[in-house]
Protein backbone atom coordinates (compact mmCIF):
# COMPACT_ATOMS: atom_id res chain seq x y z
CA UNK A 1 0.00 0.00 0.00
CA UNK A 2 1.05 3.57 -0.79
CA UNK A 3 1.69 6.39 1.82
CA UNK A 4 -2.02 8.12 1.68
CA UNK A 5 -1.92 11.93 0.78
CA UNK A 6 -4.75 12.45 4.14
CA UNK A 7 -1.82 11.43 6.17
CA UNK A 8 0.16 14.19 5.11
CA UNK A 9 0.26 16.82 7.24
CA UNK A 10 1.65 20.53 5.50
CA UNK A 11 2.38 21.08 1.75
CA UNK A 12 5.91 20.55 2.72
CA UNK A 13 5.78 16.88 3.58
CA UNK A 14 3.37 16.69 -0.26
CA UNK A 15 6.43 18.57 -1.76
CA UNK A 16 8.84 15.83 0.28
CA UNK A 17 6.96 13.01 -1.18
CA UNK A 18 6.44 14.44 -5.30
CA UNK A 19 10.50 14.85 -4.69
CA UNK A 20 10.70 11.09 -2.92
CA UNK A 21 8.99 9.91 -6.15
CA UNK A 22 10.97 12.35 -8.48
CA UNK A 23 8.06 13.88 -9.80
CA UNK A 24 8.30 17.77 -10.83
CA UNK A 25 4.88 19.91 -10.53
CA UNK A 26 4.76 23.02 -9.46
CA UNK A 27 3.31 23.34 -6.13
CA UNK A 28 2.22 27.17 -4.13
CA UNK A 29 2.68 26.93 -0.22
CA UNK A 30 -0.92 28.45 0.03
CA UNK A 31 -3.89 28.58 -1.43
CA UNK A 32 -5.10 32.07 -2.54
CA UNK A 33 -8.30 33.60 -3.13
CA UNK A 34 -10.09 34.91 -5.76
CA UNK A 35 -9.05 38.60 -4.18
CA UNK A 36 -5.72 37.59 -3.29
CA UNK A 37 -5.42 37.03 -7.46
CA UNK A 38 -5.76 33.50 -7.58
CA UNK A 39 -4.78 32.04 -10.94
CA UNK A 40 -7.71 30.17 -11.00
CA UNK A 41 -9.73 33.28 -10.44
CA UNK A 42 -8.53 34.68 -14.20
CA UNK A 43 -10.94 35.00 -17.25
CA UNK A 44 -10.32 32.26 -19.78
CA UNK A 45 -11.19 33.40 -23.53
CA UNK A 46 -13.07 30.37 -25.21
CA UNK A 47 -13.56 31.27 -29.10
CA UNK A 48 -15.76 33.97 -28.90
CA UNK A 49 -16.84 33.60 -25.05
CA UNK A 50 -15.11 35.00 -21.89
CA UNK A 51 -15.80 32.97 -18.97
CA UNK A 52 -14.97 33.50 -15.74
CA UNK A 53 -12.65 31.48 -14.16
CA UNK A 54 -10.05 28.66 -14.64
CA UNK A 55 -11.91 25.76 -13.08
CA UNK A 56 -13.68 23.13 -15.10
CA UNK A 57 -16.45 20.35 -13.97
CA UNK A 58 -15.89 17.29 -15.86
CA UNK A 59 -18.22 15.19 -17.35
CA UNK A 60 -19.46 12.96 -14.29
CA UNK A 61 -22.20 10.19 -15.44
CA UNK A 62 -24.40 8.28 -12.39
CA UNK A 63 -25.92 5.15 -13.95
CA UNK A 64 -29.20 7.23 -12.76
CA UNK A 65 -31.09 8.17 -15.80
CA UNK A 66 -34.59 6.60 -16.57
CA UNK A 67 -34.97 3.77 -18.68
CA UNK A 68 -36.47 6.31 -21.38
CA UNK A 69 -32.42 8.27 -21.03
CA UNK A 70 -34.76 11.38 -19.88
CA UNK A 71 -32.75 12.46 -15.78
CA UNK A 72 -34.04 11.24 -12.77
CA UNK A 73 -33.82 13.28 -9.68
CA UNK A 74 -30.45 11.47 -8.95
CA UNK A 75 -29.47 13.14 -12.16
CA UNK A 76 -30.98 16.64 -11.51
CA UNK A 77 -29.42 16.48 -8.20
CA UNK A 78 -26.07 16.12 -9.54
CA UNK A 79 -26.35 18.79 -12.45
CA UNK A 80 -27.30 21.15 -9.39
CA UNK A 81 -24.27 20.27 -7.57
CA UNK A 82 -22.30 21.29 -10.74
CA UNK A 83 -23.93 24.46 -10.56
CA UNK A 84 -23.19 25.02 -6.79
CA UNK A 85 -19.26 24.46 -7.76
CA UNK A 86 -18.75 27.85 -9.22
CA UNK A 87 -16.52 26.53 -12.01
CA UNK A 88 -17.35 28.40 -15.09
CA UNK A 89 -17.38 25.52 -17.26
CA UNK A 90 -19.23 22.68 -17.31
CA UNK A 91 -17.67 20.30 -19.51
CA UNK A 92 -20.64 18.36 -21.20
CA UNK A 93 -22.35 17.68 -17.64
CA UNK A 94 -22.16 13.79 -18.59
CA UNK A 95 -22.24 11.39 -21.35
CA UNK A 96 -25.46 11.46 -22.99
CA UNK A 97 -26.04 9.19 -25.59
CA UNK A 98 -26.52 9.92 -29.05
CA UNK A 99 -28.32 6.13 -30.46
CA UNK A 100 -30.38 4.07 -27.77
CA UNK A 101 -27.62 1.29 -29.29
CA UNK A 102 -24.71 3.25 -28.29
CA UNK A 103 -25.93 3.33 -24.69
CA UNK A 104 -23.03 2.36 -21.48
CA UNK A 105 -25.78 0.80 -19.73
CA UNK A 106 -29.78 1.20 -19.61
CA UNK A 107 -29.87 4.31 -17.36
CA UNK A 108 -27.34 6.75 -19.13
CA UNK A 109 -29.12 9.72 -20.51
CA UNK A 110 -29.57 10.10 -24.27
CA UNK A 111 -29.66 12.91 -26.43
CA UNK A 112 -32.39 12.24 -28.51
CA UNK A 113 -35.84 13.86 -29.34
CA UNK A 114 -37.62 12.20 -27.15
CA UNK A 115 -35.01 13.36 -24.54
CA UNK A 116 -35.53 16.85 -25.35
CA UNK A 117 -37.80 18.28 -22.14
CA UNK A 118 -35.24 15.99 -19.73
CA UNK A 119 -32.04 18.07 -21.08
CA UNK A 120 -33.88 21.19 -20.80
CA UNK A 121 -34.29 20.55 -17.57
CA UNK A 122 -30.84 19.26 -16.77
CA UNK A 123 -29.68 22.79 -17.84
CA UNK A 124 -32.33 24.81 -15.94
CA UNK A 125 -31.38 22.53 -12.69
CA UNK A 126 -27.38 23.71 -13.33
CA UNK A 127 -28.39 27.31 -14.63
CA UNK A 128 -30.79 28.04 -11.54
CA UNK A 129 -28.63 26.52 -9.11
CA UNK A 130 -25.62 28.75 -10.35
CA UNK A 131 -27.50 31.99 -10.20
CA UNK A 132 -28.87 31.58 -6.66
CA UNK A 133 -25.40 31.22 -5.46
CA UNK A 134 -23.43 33.31 -8.06
CA UNK A 135 -25.51 35.75 -9.73
CA UNK A 136 -25.30 36.08 -13.42
CA UNK A 137 -24.91 32.87 -15.61
CA UNK A 138 -23.31 35.22 -18.45
CA UNK A 139 -19.69 33.90 -17.96
CA UNK A 140 -20.61 30.39 -17.61
CA UNK A 141 -20.37 27.99 -20.50
CA UNK A 142 -22.24 24.50 -20.49
CA UNK A 143 -22.21 21.88 -23.03
CA UNK A 144 -23.35 18.46 -23.58
CA UNK A 145 -21.26 15.77 -24.03
CA UNK A 146 -22.12 13.55 -27.00
CA UNK A 147 -21.04 9.70 -26.91
CA UNK A 148 -21.82 6.24 -28.53
CA UNK A 149 -20.07 3.39 -26.28
CA UNK A 150 -18.55 1.48 -29.05
CA UNK A 151 -16.98 -1.36 -27.48
CA UNK A 152 -18.38 -0.85 -24.36
CA UNK A 153 -22.10 -0.53 -24.77
CA UNK A 154 -24.45 -2.38 -23.26
CA UNK A 155 -28.21 -0.47 -23.87
CA UNK A 156 -30.03 -3.47 -22.55
CA UNK A 157 -28.26 -4.65 -19.19
CA UNK A 158 -25.42 -6.56 -18.09
CA UNK A 159 -24.22 -8.04 -21.36
CA UNK A 160 -22.18 -6.52 -23.52
CA UNK A 161 -23.96 -5.43 -26.93
CA UNK A 162 -20.44 -4.55 -28.84
CA UNK A 163 -20.47 -2.02 -31.91
CA UNK A 164 -16.80 -1.88 -32.81
CA UNK A 165 -14.48 -0.22 -34.92
CA UNK A 166 -12.02 -3.26 -35.31
CA UNK A 167 -11.40 -6.69 -33.42
CA UNK A 168 -8.45 -5.63 -30.67
CA UNK A 169 -6.96 -9.14 -29.50
CA UNK A 170 -6.56 -8.09 -26.42
CA UNK A 171 -10.16 -6.20 -25.39
CA UNK A 172 -11.51 -9.33 -27.56
CA UNK A 173 -9.84 -11.49 -24.86
CA UNK A 174 -10.81 -9.60 -22.15
CA UNK A 175 -14.38 -8.88 -22.68
CA UNK A 176 -15.36 -12.48 -24.41
CA UNK A 177 -15.91 -11.01 -27.53
CA UNK A 178 -15.67 -13.55 -30.34
CA UNK A 179 -12.57 -12.56 -33.31
CA UNK A 180 -14.53 -13.52 -36.20
CA UNK A 181 -17.72 -11.71 -35.45
CA UNK A 182 -17.90 -9.54 -38.24
CA UNK A 183 -21.26 -8.64 -37.37
CA UNK A 184 -20.76 -5.86 -34.66
CA UNK A 185 -17.78 -3.94 -36.84
CA UNK A 186 -19.25 -0.91 -38.01
CA UNK A 187 -19.59 -0.88 -41.73
CA UNK A 188 -18.24 2.50 -43.26
CA UNK A 189 -22.99 2.49 -44.17
CA UNK A 190 -23.62 2.56 -40.71
CA UNK A 191 -21.23 4.99 -39.68
CA UNK A 192 -22.14 7.27 -42.01
CA UNK A 193 -25.74 7.13 -39.94
CA UNK A 194 -24.28 7.72 -36.73
CA UNK A 195 -22.62 10.71 -37.88
CA UNK A 196 -26.71 11.75 -38.77
CA UNK A 197 -27.07 10.73 -35.01
CA UNK A 198 -24.22 13.11 -33.77
CA UNK A 199 -25.76 16.10 -36.40
CA UNK A 200 -29.37 15.32 -34.91
CA UNK A 201 -28.15 15.42 -30.94
CA UNK A 202 -25.88 18.31 -31.62
CA UNK A 203 -28.89 20.45 -33.50
CA UNK A 204 -31.31 19.00 -30.20
CA UNK A 205 -28.39 20.45 -27.60
CA UNK A 206 -28.18 24.31 -29.34
CA UNK A 207 -32.22 24.19 -29.69
CA UNK A 208 -32.13 23.31 -25.74
CA UNK A 209 -29.92 26.14 -24.88
CA UNK A 210 -26.41 24.42 -24.18
CA UNK A 211 -23.58 26.55 -25.35
CA UNK A 212 -21.69 23.82 -26.78
CA UNK A 213 -20.88 20.20 -27.66
CA UNK A 214 -17.92 18.02 -26.82
CA UNK A 215 -18.11 15.27 -29.17
CA UNK A 216 -16.23 12.47 -27.00
CA UNK A 217 -13.59 10.90 -28.06
CA UNK A 218 -12.10 8.96 -24.62
CA UNK A 219 -11.98 6.03 -22.49
CA UNK A 220 -12.04 3.66 -24.88
CA UNK A 221 -15.81 4.51 -26.33
CA UNK A 222 -16.31 4.44 -29.77
CA UNK A 223 -14.76 7.84 -31.26
CA UNK A 224 -11.29 6.98 -29.53
CA UNK A 225 -11.58 3.45 -30.90
CA UNK A 226 -11.08 4.87 -33.95
CA UNK A 227 -7.94 6.75 -33.60
CA UNK A 228 -6.21 3.83 -33.09
CA UNK A 229 -7.98 1.85 -35.52
CA UNK A 230 -4.77 1.16 -37.71
CA UNK A 231 -5.74 -2.54 -39.06
CA UNK A 232 -9.46 -1.48 -40.11
CA UNK A 233 -9.53 -1.16 -44.04
CA UNK A 234 -11.22 1.31 -45.79
CA UNK A 235 -12.11 5.44 -45.17
CA UNK A 236 -12.21 4.98 -41.70
CA UNK A 237 -9.02 3.24 -40.62
CA UNK A 238 -4.95 3.03 -41.87
CA UNK A 239 -3.45 5.97 -41.21
CA UNK A 240 -3.84 9.36 -39.20
CA UNK A 241 -5.97 10.80 -42.12
CA UNK A 242 -8.49 7.82 -41.88
CA UNK A 243 -8.54 6.79 -38.26
CA UNK A 244 -9.70 10.76 -37.86
CA UNK A 245 -12.06 10.66 -40.84
CA UNK A 246 -15.06 9.82 -38.44
CA UNK A 247 -13.75 12.57 -36.20
CA UNK A 248 -13.27 15.63 -38.05
CA UNK A 249 -16.39 14.20 -40.46
CA UNK A 250 -18.65 14.79 -37.62
CA UNK A 251 -17.20 18.27 -36.12
CA UNK A 252 -17.56 19.81 -39.87
CA UNK A 253 -20.90 18.43 -39.92
CA UNK A 254 -22.02 20.06 -36.66
CA UNK A 255 -20.16 23.22 -38.02
CA UNK A 256 -22.21 23.49 -41.18
CA UNK A 257 -25.52 22.92 -40.03
CA UNK A 258 -24.61 24.83 -36.32
CA UNK A 259 -22.54 27.56 -37.55
CA UNK A 260 -22.78 29.42 -33.88
CA UNK A 261 -23.11 25.92 -31.87
CA UNK A 262 -18.93 25.90 -29.97
CA UNK A 263 -17.87 22.23 -30.32
CA UNK A 264 -15.17 20.58 -27.71
CA UNK A 265 -13.64 17.46 -27.85
CA UNK A 266 -12.54 15.03 -25.07
CA UNK A 267 -9.84 13.28 -25.82
CA UNK A 268 -7.66 10.54 -24.16
CA UNK A 269 -4.38 11.69 -25.13
CA UNK A 270 -2.17 8.41 -24.59
CA UNK A 271 -3.60 5.54 -23.81
CA UNK A 272 -1.39 1.93 -22.35
CA UNK A 273 -2.12 -1.98 -22.71
CA UNK A 274 -5.22 -3.51 -21.33
CA UNK A 275 -4.50 -4.69 -17.58
CA UNK A 276 -5.84 -7.61 -15.74
CA UNK A 277 -8.74 -7.86 -13.59
CA UNK A 278 -7.95 -9.76 -10.42
CA UNK A 279 -6.98 -9.16 -6.65
CA UNK A 280 -3.50 -8.34 -6.96
CA UNK A 281 -1.40 -5.70 -8.49
CA UNK A 282 -2.10 -4.84 -12.29
CA UNK A 283 -0.37 -6.47 -14.26
CA UNK A 284 -0.77 -5.16 -18.34
CA UNK A 285 -2.16 -8.71 -20.71
CA UNK A 286 0.54 -10.34 -22.42
CA UNK A 287 1.48 -8.13 -25.28
CA UNK A 288 4.89 -9.27 -26.68
CA UNK A 289 4.02 -11.41 -28.88
CA UNK A 290 1.80 -8.38 -30.49
CA UNK A 291 4.65 -6.09 -31.29
CA UNK A 292 4.75 -3.48 -33.32
CA UNK A 293 1.57 -2.69 -31.58
CA UNK A 294 -0.95 -1.37 -33.44
CA UNK A 295 -4.02 -1.33 -31.20
CA UNK A 296 -3.82 1.92 -29.47
CA UNK A 297 -3.34 5.73 -29.61
CA UNK A 298 -0.71 7.58 -28.27
CA UNK A 299 1.95 5.29 -27.06
CA UNK A 300 4.32 3.78 -28.75
CA UNK A 301 4.10 0.38 -31.21
CA UNK A 302 7.82 -0.76 -29.99
CA UNK A 303 7.17 -0.18 -26.30
CA UNK A 304 3.11 0.29 -26.00
CA UNK A 305 3.72 0.76 -22.46
CA UNK A 306 5.38 3.98 -23.41
CA UNK A 307 3.41 7.36 -24.09
CA UNK A 308 3.86 8.36 -27.54
CA UNK A 309 2.16 11.97 -28.09
CA UNK A 310 2.98 12.02 -31.65
CA UNK A 311 -0.08 11.50 -33.26
CA UNK A 312 -1.76 13.31 -30.16
CA UNK A 313 -0.47 16.21 -31.23
CA UNK A 314 -0.71 16.20 -34.61
CA UNK A 315 -4.71 15.40 -33.75
CA UNK A 316 -4.66 18.50 -31.78
CA UNK A 317 -3.84 20.32 -34.61
CA UNK A 318 -5.87 19.48 -36.82
CA UNK A 319 -9.15 19.94 -34.10
CA UNK A 320 -7.80 23.53 -33.55
CA UNK A 321 -7.29 23.81 -37.56
CA UNK A 322 -11.04 22.27 -37.40
CA UNK A 323 -12.74 24.79 -35.81
CA UNK A 324 -12.51 23.08 -31.98
CA UNK A 325 -12.87 25.99 -29.20
CA UNK A 326 -11.09 23.85 -26.92
CA UNK A 327 -10.33 20.12 -26.04
CA UNK A 328 -10.08 18.55 -22.40
CA UNK A 329 -7.63 15.81 -22.15
CA UNK A 330 -8.18 12.18 -20.50
CA UNK A 331 -6.62 9.55 -21.18
CA UNK A 332 -6.67 5.60 -21.18
CA UNK A 333 -9.75 4.06 -20.45
CA UNK A 334 -12.02 3.28 -17.11
CA UNK A 335 -12.77 -0.36 -18.62
CA UNK A 336 -8.96 -1.76 -18.90
CA UNK A 337 -6.98 0.64 -17.44
CA UNK A 338 -7.99 2.63 -14.38
CA UNK A 339 -5.09 3.32 -12.45
CA UNK A 340 -4.09 5.15 -15.49
CA UNK A 341 -7.44 7.04 -16.45
CA UNK A 342 -8.73 7.52 -12.30
CA UNK A 343 -5.69 6.82 -10.29
CA UNK A 344 -7.10 5.94 -7.34
CA UNK A 345 -5.51 4.10 -3.60
CA UNK A 346 -8.60 2.08 -3.56
CA UNK A 347 -9.31 0.22 -6.49
CA UNK A 348 -12.94 -0.91 -8.36
CA UNK A 349 -14.44 -3.54 -8.57
CA UNK A 350 -13.39 -4.42 -11.71
CA UNK A 351 -9.58 -3.23 -11.29
CA UNK A 352 -6.80 -4.16 -9.38
CA UNK A 353 -4.38 -3.00 -6.83
CA UNK A 354 -2.67 -0.33 -8.00
CA UNK A 355 0.96 -1.10 -9.91
CA UNK A 356 2.24 2.40 -9.09
CA UNK A 357 1.42 5.02 -6.31
CA UNK A 358 -1.53 7.02 -8.04
CA UNK A 359 0.56 10.17 -7.55
CA UNK A 360 2.25 8.65 -10.63
CA UNK A 361 -1.06 8.64 -12.42
CA UNK A 362 -2.08 11.89 -11.57
CA UNK A 363 1.49 13.79 -12.52
CA UNK A 364 1.71 11.57 -15.84
CA UNK A 365 -1.70 13.22 -17.00
CA UNK A 366 -0.65 16.85 -16.12
CA UNK A 367 2.49 16.56 -17.65
CA UNK A 368 1.23 14.89 -20.86
CA UNK A 369 -0.94 17.80 -21.00
CA UNK A 370 1.90 20.20 -20.27
CA UNK A 371 3.54 18.58 -23.47
CA UNK A 372 0.35 19.06 -25.52
CA UNK A 373 0.09 22.67 -24.30
CA UNK A 374 3.61 23.55 -25.05
CA UNK A 375 3.09 21.89 -28.45
CA UNK A 376 -0.37 23.15 -29.61
CA UNK A 377 -0.02 26.94 -27.50
CA UNK A 378 -3.30 28.23 -29.41
CA UNK A 379 -5.18 25.67 -28.40
CA UNK A 380 -7.46 26.42 -25.14
CA UNK A 381 -6.62 23.00 -22.73
CA UNK A 382 -8.79 21.61 -19.70
CA UNK A 383 -6.40 19.19 -17.56
CA UNK A 384 -7.67 15.65 -16.02
CA UNK A 385 -6.61 13.51 -13.01
CA UNK A 386 -6.34 16.07 -10.49
CA UNK A 387 -9.13 14.56 -7.78
CA UNK A 388 -6.03 12.30 -6.59
CA UNK A 389 -3.89 15.66 -4.75
CA UNK A 390 -6.59 15.58 -2.42
CA UNK A 391 -5.65 18.27 0.01
CA UNK A 392 -2.94 19.89 -2.14
CA UNK A 393 -5.18 20.14 -5.43
CA UNK A 394 -6.08 23.72 -5.26
CA UNK A 395 -2.22 24.65 -4.81
CA UNK A 396 -1.13 22.72 -7.90
CA UNK A 397 -3.90 23.70 -9.90
CA UNK A 398 -3.14 27.33 -9.62
CA UNK A 399 0.51 26.93 -10.12
CA UNK A 400 -0.40 24.88 -13.07
CA UNK A 401 -1.94 27.85 -14.78
CA UNK A 402 0.13 30.42 -13.76
CA UNK A 403 3.11 28.35 -15.21
CA UNK A 404 0.82 27.69 -18.32
CA UNK A 405 0.59 23.56 -17.82
CA UNK A 406 -2.99 24.16 -19.10
CA UNK A 407 -5.52 26.80 -19.37
CA UNK A 408 -8.41 25.32 -16.93
CA UNK A 409 -8.28 22.61 -14.61
CA UNK A 410 -11.13 19.86 -14.50
CA UNK A 411 -12.60 18.26 -11.49
CA UNK A 412 -14.17 14.55 -11.88
CA UNK A 413 -14.18 12.28 -8.57
CA UNK A 414 -13.70 15.55 -6.42
CA UNK A 415 -17.15 17.24 -7.37
CA UNK A 416 -19.51 13.82 -6.15
CA UNK A 417 -18.15 14.58 -3.18
CA UNK A 418 -17.01 17.87 -2.68
CA UNK A 419 -18.66 20.29 -5.44
CA UNK A 420 -18.37 23.55 -3.56
CA UNK A 421 -14.33 23.39 -3.83
CA UNK A 422 -14.14 25.58 -6.12
CA UNK A 423 -16.22 27.67 -4.78
CA UNK A 424 -14.45 27.85 -1.14
CA UNK A 425 -11.05 28.18 -2.60
CA UNK A 426 -12.04 31.23 -4.74
CA UNK A 427 -13.88 32.40 -1.88
CA UNK A 428 -10.50 32.56 0.39
CA UNK A 429 -12.74 29.65 2.53
CA UNK A 430 -10.95 26.69 4.22
CA UNK A 431 -11.38 23.58 2.46
CA UNK A 432 -13.92 21.26 3.97
CA UNK A 433 -11.29 18.63 5.12
CA UNK A 434 -13.79 15.73 5.34
CA UNK A 435 -15.75 16.23 2.08
CA UNK A 436 -12.44 15.59 -0.02
CA UNK A 437 -12.68 12.54 -2.37
CA UNK A 438 -10.44 10.00 -0.96
CA UNK A 439 -10.71 7.64 -4.09
CA UNK A 440 -12.59 5.02 -2.36
CA UNK A 441 -14.00 4.05 -5.77
CA UNK A 442 -17.19 3.58 -4.49
CA UNK A 443 -18.39 5.97 -7.12
CA UNK A 444 -17.48 2.82 -9.74
CA UNK A 445 -17.94 -0.14 -7.82
CA UNK A 446 -21.14 0.83 -7.26
CA UNK A 447 -22.76 1.31 -11.23
CA UNK A 448 -20.11 -2.20 -12.08
CA UNK A 449 -22.27 -4.01 -10.25
CA UNK A 450 -25.82 -2.85 -11.47
CA UNK A 451 -26.40 0.10 -8.48
CA UNK A 452 -26.41 3.75 -9.59
CA UNK A 453 -23.50 5.80 -9.14
CA UNK A 454 -22.56 8.18 -6.38
CA UNK A 455 -20.23 9.53 -3.25
CA UNK A 456 -21.12 6.76 -1.35
CA UNK A 457 -18.92 6.80 1.47
CA UNK A 458 -18.92 11.17 1.96
CA UNK A 459 -22.35 12.44 0.44
CA UNK A 460 -24.83 12.07 3.07
CA UNK A 461 -27.34 11.91 0.71
CA UNK A 462 -25.91 8.16 -1.17
CA UNK A 463 -24.80 6.84 2.04
CA UNK A 464 -28.86 7.07 3.31
CA UNK A 465 -30.00 5.33 0.11
CA UNK A 466 -30.41 1.95 0.08
CA UNK A 467 -28.20 1.40 -2.16
CA UNK A 468 -25.69 1.87 0.27
CA UNK A 469 -26.42 -2.09 2.23
CA UNK A 470 -26.11 -3.10 -1.40
CA UNK A 471 -23.08 -1.65 -2.03
CA UNK A 472 -21.27 -2.48 1.46
CA UNK A 473 -22.79 -6.27 0.93
CA UNK A 474 -21.55 -6.04 -2.83
CA UNK A 475 -17.79 -5.13 -1.73
CA UNK A 476 -17.93 -7.64 1.49
CA UNK A 477 -18.61 -10.61 -0.92
CA UNK A 478 -15.54 -9.34 -3.14
CA UNK A 479 -13.05 -9.17 0.01
CA UNK A 480 -14.65 -12.73 0.68
CA UNK A 481 -13.71 -14.40 -2.79
C1 LIG B 1 -18.62 7.94 -11.55
C2 LIG B 1 -17.87 8.46 -12.72
C3 LIG B 1 -18.55 8.85 -13.88
C4 LIG B 1 -17.86 9.36 -14.97
N1 LIG B 1 -18.55 9.74 -16.08
C5 LIG B 1 -17.89 10.27 -17.14
C6 LIG B 1 -18.60 10.72 -18.28
O1 LIG B 1 -19.83 10.65 -18.36
N2 LIG B 1 -17.87 11.24 -19.31
C7 LIG B 1 -16.50 11.34 -19.26
O2 LIG B 1 -15.89 11.83 -20.21
N3 LIG B 1 -15.82 10.93 -18.18
C8 LIG B 1 -16.47 10.41 -17.12
N4 LIG B 1 -15.77 10.04 -16.00
C9 LIG B 1 -14.32 10.32 -15.92
C10 LIG B 1 -14.08 11.66 -15.20
O3 LIG B 1 -14.64 12.73 -15.94
C11 LIG B 1 -12.58 11.94 -14.98
O4 LIG B 1 -11.92 11.92 -16.21
C12 LIG B 1 -11.92 10.93 -14.05
O5 LIG B 1 -12.71 10.68 -12.93
C13 LIG B 1 -10.52 11.42 -13.64
O6 LIG B 1 -10.59 12.70 -13.07
P1 LIG B 1 -10.52 12.88 -11.47
O7 LIG B 1 -9.17 12.38 -11.07
O8 LIG B 1 -10.73 14.33 -11.21
O9 LIG B 1 -11.61 12.03 -10.90
C14 LIG B 1 -16.44 9.49 -14.91
C15 LIG B 1 -15.76 9.11 -13.76
C16 LIG B 1 -16.45 8.60 -12.67
C17 LIG B 1 -15.68 8.21 -11.43
S1 LIG C 1 -16.96 7.35 -3.95
FE1 LIG C 1 -16.57 9.46 -3.29
S2 LIG C 1 -14.60 9.40 -2.20
FE2 LIG C 1 -14.82 7.51 -3.41
S3 LIG C 1 -13.79 7.93 -5.34
FE3 LIG C 1 -15.93 8.36 -5.66
S4 LIG C 1 -16.13 10.53 -5.20
FE4 LIG C 1 -14.20 9.88 -4.33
Amino acid sequence: MYGKIAQLKSVAAFRDRLTELSLSLPLDGHILSASEDSPLAQPLRLADRTIGNRWCIHPMEGWDANPDGTPSEHTLRRWRNFGLSGAKLIWGGEAAAVQENGRANPNQTQAVERTRAGLRQLLDELQSAYRQAFGTTDDLLVGLQLTHSGRFSRPRGKQLEPRIAYHHPLLDAKFNIDPTDTSIVWTDDDLERLIDSYLAAAKLAQEVGFDFVDVKSCHGYLLHEFLGARIRPGRFGGDLEGRTRLLRTIIQRIRDACPTLLIGVRLSAFDTVPYRTSLEVGQPLDYEHLLPYEFGFGLDPSNPLQIDLTETIAVLEMLRDGGVMAVNLSCGSPYYCPHIQRPAIFPPSDGYQPPEDPLVGAWRQIDAVRRCKQAVPDLPMVGTGYSYLQDYLPHVAQAVIRENWVDSVGLGRMVLSYPELPADTLAGRPMARKRICRTFSDCTTAPRNGILSGCFPLDPHYKALPEAERLKEVKRARKRT
